[in-house]
C-alpha cells in the first residue's frame, strides 16, 4: 500500500486506497475501482487535517513575504536535468517542489519508455495503468523528483490534435477510470498532477485559442475526469491550461480554478500553471487561484511582492496561495523523501511491464479469411517492409519525450520471434529489385502510420504541432497497394497516436493492426501477437471515421473556437452517420458471446450482471462496454454513453459472470438554468456489448 496510508490525511485516501486493492484481489469482477469508490465511498475532500493546518500556520506566522512569494513559483527556465525547482525555505525546512514530466516515462535520463497514454487507453486495463502510475511514480522518486507532470487528461475533441498520444482517448467515462487508476498509482510514491486544466485540445493556437463552451458541456464533457481526479484519486497537483476558457486564460480563471475545482469539488492542494507561456497578467492570476507560476517568476516574484506592499494586490490572497502549497507539502511528506534505489529504473519488472501494456495495447482492426495469427511461416517466406518497420518510433518530441533505452522495432521483435531474419526493405518507395524480390514473399507485413515529424506539442524549433489530415501519407498509401498487388497476404500496422483513416486503402490488405506509439518493447509484442502466441484484445478509445469530414470542425489557427455538446462516437451516432471503426472496437482471435443479462438498482447504483462466454478456441481477453442510453429526456442526450466496462480473461470454451456497476450520479445532466445537476426519473436504456455499435443485450432501468 501506498505511503501516505499511515499519516492523517482526511479519510478519503485510506479508503479509496483499500476500495482500490479491494478491486484488484476481489473475486467479483466489477466495472471499475474508481466506480466502487464513488459509489461507496465518496472521499472527503473537504476535510483537512488539524495537525497539518497547525503547522501550515505556524510556518506562515514565521514567513516574511518574500518568503512566502519565493513558494510561488520555479526557479529554472531550462534545467539541465529536465527537473523544474521551486525553492527550498532552509530556514524553516520546507522542502520545494522537484517537477518532471513523463506521460510516456520519466524524463529524466533513461528511464522506461512505456507505450504512450493513447496505446495504454486501448488497453481498457484499469489495473494495468495503475501499475503504469506506479512504476512511473517510483522512478520518478529515484530520480530525486517528488512532481511527476502528468496524466494528460485532455479529452480528445479531435483527432487532429498533435497531442492527442497523450491522453487516454475521446470518452469521459473511459478517461476517468485510466486517469484515476494512474494517479493512484504515481501517488504511492510522489505527486501526480492532472493536466491541463481544461479543454486544452488545440496545439497550433493553444498559447492564444479560446475554447467556448456553454457550462453544461464543460462541466459534462471537459470536467469530470478532472472532477473524478480530485475526488476518487485525491490529485496532489492540477496544471493550469495554456489556452483560454470562453474567453479567459486558464491561468486567471476564476469560475475553474476557484469556483469550480475548490469550492464544487473540494480540492485542497495546489495549482501550478503551463511553462512559460502560461501566465499573463499578476492580479488575475493571483485572484484566480493560480499558487505556483512555472517555470520561473514572470509574474510572480518580485511583482507579488510589489503588489502587496503597495496595496493593490490583497497578502490574503498570497496566504491563501501559500497555505495550499504548504499543505500540498505536508499531506505528501515531501521533507521525509521515499528512498527508492536506482536499480528501480527501467528494472526487470519495468520493463516486463511495458511490454504487457503494449501486448494489450495491440488492437486488431482487420481479419480477412482469419489471416492472422500467422502461422507455419519461415523468414524466408516473411517481407517486413517500410521506413518505419526499424526506426525507434515512440512518440513526439515534445515535453513527453524520455530518453530511450534499448528499444525493440517491428523489425527486431519479428526477427527474433523467428529466430531468423526476413526480407527488409528499409523504405516506402518499392526499386524494382524489391519488387522482383517480393514476388517470391507469402507475407509481407508493412509497416506506416505517423511520427513526431506529423504529430506533437506544438514547440518552437521542434518537429510536431497538429495532424494536417488524418490519412496516412500518399508514399504510404501507393506502398500498401503496392505490396498488396504483389504479395498474398497483405498484413498492415499502423503508428500513431491517435485515428488514422483508412477507407481509400483498407479493401486491399488481409490484416491490420493499429500498434500506436508502442514504447521500448512494443516491436516484441507485435511479433508475439501476430504470431499468435496471445490473442489480441485491445480496443479503440476513439472512433475512426470514414471520413474526416464526418468529425467536428477541427480549426487550430482561429483564436477562438466553439465547442459544441457532441464529439466522437457521441456526435457521429448523433449524426447517423456510419464509422470506419467505432469506438471501443477490436477484434480477438477468439469470439465471445454474451448472456443473462440482469439489472438492478440499489440506493447509489446501477448493477448490471451478465455471463460472457469464449466461444472460440483460445483464450483470449474481450472489454465488456455498457451503454446507457436517455429517452424520454427533458434535454438533448447522446443517443447512448459509455457507463461501465470491464476487461475479462476468459479460457477457449469458458464461462464468466461479470457484474458491471455504475453510480446513478453518472446519468445526470447539468441544468444551466439552474445551475445544478439533474438526475432524471426515466426509463434508462442499458445496451452491452463490445464496441459502441455493437451491443448485443439490452435492458432498461428506472431511476426516480
Ligand atoms: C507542456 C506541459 C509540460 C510542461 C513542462 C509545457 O509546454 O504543455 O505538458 O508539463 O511544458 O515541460
Amino acid at each position: 500500500m501506498g505511503r501516505w496510508d499511515t499519516q492523517a490525511v482526511g479519510s478519503g485516501v485510506r479508503r479509496v486506497s483499500r476500495s482500490l486493492l479491494g478491486c484488484f484481489l476481489g473475486a467479483v469482477l466489477l466495472a471499475s475501482c474508481g466506480e466502487d469508490a464513488e459509489v461507496v465511498d465518496k472521499p472527503d475532500n473537504t476535510g483537512l487535517d488539524p495537525a497539518i493546518e497547525s503547522q501550515v500556520d505556524d510556518w506562515l506566522g514565521q514567513m516574511t513575504l518574500e518568503e512566502k512569494v519565493a513558494q510561488m513559483h520555479g526557479t529554472e527556465l531550462l534545467p539541465a536535468d529536465r527537473i523544474y525547482p521551486t525553492a527550498d525555505n532552509e530556514r524553516l525546512g520546507i522542502p520545494g517542489f522537484r517537477m518532471v514530466d513523463g506521460p510516456r516515462g520519466v524524463a529524466v535520463g533513461q528511464t522506461t519508455t512505456f507505450p504512450v497514454g493513447m496505446a495504454r487507453g486501448a488497453t481498457w486495463d484499469i489495473e494495468l495503468e495503475y501499475r503504469v502510475g506506479e512504476a512511473m511514480g517510483a522512478e520518478t522518486a529515484a530520480r530525486g523528483a517528488n512532481v511527476l507532470l502528468a496524466p494528460t487528461i485532455n479529452i480528445l475533441r479531435h483527432p487532429a490534435w498533435g497531442r492527442a498520444q497523450e491522453t487516454y482517448g475521446e470518452d469521459v467515462h473511459h478517461l476517468s477510470r485510466m486517469g484515476v487508476a494512474f494517479i493512484q498509482g504515481v501517488q504511492q510514491h510522489v505527486l501526480a498532477s492532472a493536466k491541463h486544466f481544461a479543454a486544452n485540445s488545440i496545439e497550433e493556437s493553444r498559447f492564444q485559442v479560446s475554447a467556448n463552451m456553454d457550462e453544461r458541456t464543460l462541466r459534462e464533457i471537459y470536467l469530470p475526469h478532472f472532477e473524478a481526479a480530485v475526488k476518487e484519486a485525491n490529485v496532489g497537483s492540477v496544471m493550469s491550461a495554456y489556452n483560454k476558457l470562453n474567453g479567459e486564460y486558464c491561468a486567471e480563471n476564476r469560475h475553474l480554478l476557484t469556483e469550480i475545482l475548490r469550492e464544487d469539488w473540494g480540492y485542497k492542494y495546489f495549482v501550478e500553471s503551463d511553462w512559460v507561456f502560461g501566465t499573463h497578467e499578476t492580479p488575475p492570476s493571483l485572484q484566480a487561484g493560480l499558487d505556483v507560476e512555472m517555470p520561473k517568476d514572470k509574474i510572480y516574484g518580485q511583482r507579488l511582492v510589489d503588489g502587496v506592499n503597495d496595496g493593490s494586490l490583497d497578502v490574503k490572497l498570497v496566504d491563501e496561495a501559500v497555505r495550499r502549497i504548504l499543505r500540498t507539502k505536508l499531506t505528501f511528506k515531501l521533507d521525509q523523501p521515499e528512498q527508492v534505489p536506482e536499480s528501480v529504473v527501467a528494472s526487470p519488472e519495468h520493463r516486463a511491464l511495458a511490454l504487457q501494456v503494449a501486448r494489450e495495447s495491440l488492437v486488431l482492426l482487420e481479419n480477412k479469411h482469419a489471416a492472422l495469427p500467422l502461422t507455419n511461416t519461415t523468414p524466408s517466406e516473411v517481407a517486413v517492409i517500410g521506413g518505419l518497420s526499424d526506426t525507434i518510433n515512440l512518440g513526439d518530441a515534445g515535453s513527453s519525450n524520455n530518453d530511450p533505452l534499448d528499444v525493440v522495432t517491428p523489425l527486431a521483435g519479428i526477427s527474433a520471434r523467428l529466430k531468423g531474419a526476413p526480407l527488409h526493405i528499409d523504405h516506402d518507395v518499392l526499386t524494382t529489385a524489391d519488387e522482383t524480390a517480393l514476388a517470391s514473399q507469402k507475407v509481407a507485413i508493412v509497416v506506416v502510420g505517423l511520427t513526431k515529424e506529423d504529430e506533437g506539442e506544438s514547440i518552437p524549433g521542434r518537429p510536431g504541432g497538429d495532424r494536417e489530415t488524418l490519412g496516412l501519407s500518399a508514399e504510404h498509401q501507393a506502398l500498401i497497394t503496392r505490396v498488396s498487388e504483389l504479395v498474398e497476404t497483405t498484413i498492415v500496422v499502423l503508428e500513431g497516436g491517435s485515428a488514422i483513416t483508412v477507407a481509400p486503402w483498407v479493401d486491399q490488405v488481409d490484416g491490420l493492426v493499429m500498434a500506436w506509439y508502442g514504447g521500448m518493447n512494443g516491436g516484441t509484442a507485435l511479433a508475439e501477437m501476430l504470431w499468435g502466441d496471445f490473442s489480441p484484445s485491445g480496443k479503440l478509445p476513439l472512433s475512426v471515421p470514414v471520413n474526416e469530414q464526418d468529425l467536428v470542425p477541427f480549426d487550430n489557427q482561429a483564436d477562438s473556437v466553439d465547442y459544441g455538446y457532441f464529439h466522437g462516437y457521441r456526435q457521429l451516432d448523433d449524426d447517423g452517420l456510419e464509422v470506419q471503426y467505432p469506438f471501443g472496437y477490436g477484434l480477438s482471435y477468439s469470439s465471445f458471446e454474451v448472456s443473462d443479462l440482469q439489472v438492478s438498482t440499489n440506493k447509489g447504483a446501477v448493477a448490471l450482471t451478465l455471463t460472457l462466454k469464449n466461444t472460440g478456441g483460445v483464450d483470449a481477453a474481450e472489454v465488456v462496454q455498457a451503454y446507457v442510453g436517455y429517452p424520454g429526456s427533458a434535454v438533448e442526450r447522446a443517443q447512448r454513453e459509455l457507463k461501465a466496462f470491464q476487461r475479462v480473461e476468459v479460457s477457449a470454451g469458458q464461462s464468466v459472470q461479470v457484474e458491471l456497476q455504475f453510480p446513478k450520479g453518472s446519468l445526470r445532466y447539468w441544468d444551466t438554468a439552474s445551475a445544478g445537476w439533474v438526475l432524471e426519473d426515466l426509463e434508462y436504456e442499458v445496451g452491452v456489448g463490445f464496441s459502441s455499435r455493437d451491443l448485443k443485450l439490452n435492458g432498461s432501468f428506472r431511476v426516480k
